[in-house]
Parts: C-alpha cells; sequence; structure tokens
C-alpha cells in the first residue's frame, strides 16, 4: 500500500524539482488515524455467527411438540381415570384399569421430565444469549469510533432512507390475492397453505436411522385410535421387516414403545418383506413396496399374513423410478403408497409412460382400482401425497422449504403445476410424506427426524 503511494509521488517529486544530481529520493507519510484493529472486528464476527447458530428453529419446536404431546395424552388420562372410578368394584378389572392408569402416569412423567429439561435448556441459553448480544453491541459501537471518515454511518443512513423508501413504495400497492387453489372433492374443501412444523422429534432412536416413515391409522382398528406407528429401514437404508408401535403421540416423542414391534418376517430382507421408506398404515394393515417386486404389499397385522397386488408390466422398480433433486435421487423410492379420505393409493411410474407420474387406486378386497397418467416426470419431484382426491408433489428448492408445487385432481382431470405453496423443512431430506385424514397432518420423516404439519383448507 506504502509503495504505491511512494512511487508516483516519487515521480512527480524528481520531475518537478528537476534535480537529476540527487539518486535518492524519500517521502515520508505520517498516519495521524488509529490504525483500524481487523483482529477485533473479526472476532465480533466469529461470536455473533457463534451465537446465531446457537438459535435454531429446531429449539422452538421441540418445546412445542412437547407441549401438544402434553395436550393430547391428559384427556387420555382423563377418561381412563374416570373408567376406573365406575369400575372401582374390588375386582380384577379394576386392578387392570389402575395399571393402564399407572402407565399413563409414568410416560406424562417422562414428558414433563423432557419438557423441565428443554426448558431449562431454553433459559440459559436466553440468558446466554442476551449477555452475548449486549457485549458484541458494545464492542460494535467501540468499533465504530474507528469510523472518523463516517463510512459506516452513511451507509446506514443510506439503508434506512433505502428502507423507508421500500415501505413507502409497498404502502401505494394492494397485497396480491392469493391465487385460487385446486378443487379437493371431500369435507374439506380447498387446500390453501401448510403450517409451520407442529412435531418435530428425533424419537426413540435419534439419529440412528436417515430413511423411515411415520403415522398413524386413518381407519383404525377399535382401542387403537391413538396410536401412531414408525417403520425404519434397518438394513443399508434400503430394507424393513418390522413396523414398531406408540400408544400415543407423546409416547413417540419420548421413545416409549409400549406396544413394540410388529414383525413380518424373521429375516431382513427377504420375499415381502419393506423396501423404501414410502409405507402406509390403513385399516390395520401396512402397505408398502415388497421387496424385490414391482408388487404392493398389504401385512395384515391381525393375522400377520401378507397379500400382494402386481403392479402394470414396465413398472420401475428396485431404485430405478425414485424420486429425485437436482442433487440427489432417494434410493428405493420406486413406490409411494398414500392415504386420504378415500383409502390407499400408490404412485409410481413405468417404461411406458416414460418416467411420468402414473397413480392407481388401491382397492379392497386387495386389487389395483383405477390409474391415472400424469405428465409429471417423477425424477423431477421428491415427493408425493394425497388429500381429498387430489395428487400432490413437491420439490427441492433448498435445505430449508420443499414447495409443493403440482397438483392433479383425480375427479377433474385437472393438472396444475404452479401451486407455490411452501414447506418450512427442520433437516435437507424428505424421505416419506403422508396425510392423515383424521386429524389433517401432513407427516413427514427427514434424515432421521419425524415432522408434522398442518394443512390448512379454506
Ligand atoms: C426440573 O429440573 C431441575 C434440575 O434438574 C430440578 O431441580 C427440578 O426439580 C425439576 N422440576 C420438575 C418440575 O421436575
Ligand atoms: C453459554 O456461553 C458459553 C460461552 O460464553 C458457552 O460455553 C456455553 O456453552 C453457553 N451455554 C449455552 C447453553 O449456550
Ligand atoms: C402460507 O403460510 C406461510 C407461513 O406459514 C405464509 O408466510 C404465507 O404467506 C402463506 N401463504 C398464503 C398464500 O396464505
Ligand atoms: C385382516 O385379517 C382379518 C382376519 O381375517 C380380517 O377380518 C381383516 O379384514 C383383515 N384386514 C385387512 C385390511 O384385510
Amino acid at each position: 500500500m506504502k509503495l504505491h503511494v511512494i512511487v508516483p509521488l516519487c515521480a512527480l517529486f524528481s520531475l518537478t524539482q528537476q534535480t537529476p544530481s540527487r539518486d535518492k529520493c524519500v517521502c515520508e507519510l505520517t498516519h495521524s488515524e488509529k490504525a483500524f484493529p481487523h483482529d477485533r472486528l473479526s472476532t465480533v464476527e466469529d461470536d455473533a455467527s457463534k451465537c446465531n447458530s446457537n438459535i435454531t428453529p429446531q429449539k422452538t419446536v421441540e418445546l412445542e411438540s412437547l407441549l401438544l404431546g402434553l395436550e393430547k395424552r391428559l384427556p387420555q388420562l382423563e377418561k381412563d381415570v374416570s373408567e376406573l372410578k365406575r369400575e372401582d368394584d374390588g375386582q380384577l378389572s379394576s386392578v387392570l384399569s389402575l395399571l393402564v392408569v399407572e402407565n399413563e402416569l409414568l410416560e406424562i412423567k417422562q414428558l414433563i421430565n423432557r419438557l423441565n429439561i428443554t426448558m431449562l435448556g431454553h433459559q440459559r441459553l436466553t440468558t446466554n444469549t442476551t449477555k452475548e448480544l449486549d457485549d458484541l453491541r458494545a464492542e460494535m459501537q467501540e468499533l465504530e469510533t474507528y469510523d472518523t471518515m463516517q463510512v459506516v454511518k452513511r451507509q446506514q443512513d443510506n439503508q434506512n432512507l433505502k428502507r423507508d423508501l421500500d415501505q413507502c413504495r409497498n404502502g401505494l400497492y394492494p397485497t396480491a390475492q392469493p391465487t385460487e387453489q385446486p378443487h379437493g372433492h371431500c369435507p374439506h374443501s380447498q387446500f390453501r397453505n401448510i403450517s409451520g412444523p407442529r412435531v418435530y422429534t428425533a424419537g426413540e432412536y435419534p439419529g440412528s436411522y436417515k430413511y423411515g416413515a411415520w403415522g398413524r391409522d386413518p381407519k383404525p382398528a377399535a382401542g387403537k385410535e391413538n396410536w401412531h406407528w414408525m417403520v425404519l429401514l434397518t438394513s443399508g437404508n434400503k430394507h424393513s421387516n418390522y413396523v414398531r408401535f406408540y400408544s400415543s403421540l407423546s409416547s413417540l416423542i419420548v421413545g416409549v414403545s409400549t406396544p413394540g414391534n410388529v414383525q413380518i418376517h424373521s429375516s431382513n430382507p427377504t420375499t415381502n418383506t419393506i423396501q423404501g421408506p414410502n409405507v402406509v398404515l390403513y385399516g390395520d394393515a401396512l402397505y408398502y413396496n415388497c421387496y424385490n417386486q414391482d408388487a404392493v404389499c398389504r401385512f395384515n397385522l391381525t393375522t400377520k399374513g401378507v397379500t400382494t397386488v402386481q403392479l402394470p408390466k414396465g413398472t420401475r422398480f428396485n431404485s430405478k423410478g425414485n424420486f429425485c433433486h437436482l442433487d440427489e435421487c432417494y434410493a428405493f423410492t420406486d413406490l409411494d403408497l398414500a392415504t386420504d379420505e378415500s383409502g390407499v393409493w400408490v404412485i409410481y411410474t413405468t417404461t411406458q409412460d416414460f418416467g411420468n407420474i402414473v397413480l392407481s387406486k388401491v382397492e379392497e378386497p386387495l386389487a389395483l382400482g383405477q390409474t391415472w397418467r400424469t405428465s409429471v416426470y417423477k425424477q423431477a419431484v421428491t415427493n408425493t401425497f394425497m388429500a381429498c382426491g387430489v395428487l400432490y408433489a413437491t420439490r427441492y428448492v433448498n435445505k430449508d422449504t420443499e414447495e409443493i408445487f403440482y397438483s392433479f385432481d383425480t375427479t377433474t382431470g385437472e393438472e396444475r403445476f404452479n401451486l407455490g405453496i411452501f414447506i418450512n423443512k427442520m433437516s435437507s431430506n424428505i424421505y416419506a410424506l403422508n396425510y392423515s385424514p383424521v386429524d389433517q397432518m401432513l407427516h413427514a420423516y427427514c434424515d432421521s427426524y419425524m415432522v408434522s404439519y398442518k394443512i390448512l383448507f379454506s
């Protein structure tokens, strides 16, 4: 820096002085300002980014999901206690009910403990962060005294001016009306938007299984109304041979599985066990892509028997017709099972459809019903779900956002590519996505986290 200044000055000096006899010249540059402490600024920058990374949206949702779990748990306890009172005849039945209530109390206690720990953590974080912010502010104010040329101050003034101008300009235009959303023929009218995450939990095996699925049975057997299920791809992120149950949402969150596992087969994988993450539970049966076959398997939880239905010739399977985004395809996502108000659906693709999504209804007794062909390319989609007879497809926008961009109405055949409904993700990849018509929740399994969102109908 100094050298650059010296050379032209020297040239000028020698030119004006016209003294060729002197072969050396020295220019002195005195700098009256204090040198700017770059190291202090970079320390502040580091501290600020550390402070930022301490506070994540995950932390807020964690508390909310625990509260939601508790909220769902308490009415159940109340019901069971009143049942106990009614049955209090000194007989065996009341002893059994007492055991049920005791168990529930234990679960609630675990939930409250988790809440306590989470809350204490948050309190600590808040105190810490407030202090850190105060320190950062003081340091920045001190650094500002170096800004003798008022560069930073002018920039701030400019920014404020620009913001005021923007506000003024936006105030002149009315806010854009939301575009009309597709009609689904169902009791909830039009799909308008989606909430932020309502449940966010690492469950019983935090971080252990990247691929999986979870949810609740839309048509549960008597006594299993509050049950939640989970399937983890335990073998090579590809296969599984059991479904795990939780007596309630809060049990799933705290990771206490009372009913435990129901096994399809002792080997994994083997004929008719689970391949790929996009499975669903409906009517006390698990529907999934059968291992190494272009077929849907239905595992009856009562009989523990498996029934299969063959998909059309040309169906892509064994990781040849996956969901993808630009950087990655999700292995073994050839078949996506889905539930909505009307039952079970299967989403797949075939060679003759050139990789575009094909949608078939799965009928009872087990058979393939009506089939629809769409013009959306399966590899341009990250996942799909059904709600009210309408197929919705998502695409990857960035690690924080997924967009529900596409819909296909099975009643009218209408296709739309411009929905523009955004899902606020808690981790990069959604491996399973399914709609629960019971409570209009969308259940997602993302990089070993279980997340759910509420679908907002208008
Ligand atoms: C919450 O945790 C703290 C520290 O572990 C403990 O002292 C306190 O008793 C707990 N409170 C409840 C309500 O469990
Ligand atoms: C509070 O700040 C200190 C350093 O200032 C850090 O070591 C500690 O982990 C922070 N605690 C929490 C809960 O963030
Ligand atoms: C949908 O919800 C998000 C927040 O959850 C909001 O920012 C957005 O404006 C909403 N979109 C519409 C069309 O209502
Ligand atoms: C499972 O098997 C039981 C007993 O045969 C039967 O009643 C029930 O309908 C079956 N479930 C499904 C979904 O087929």
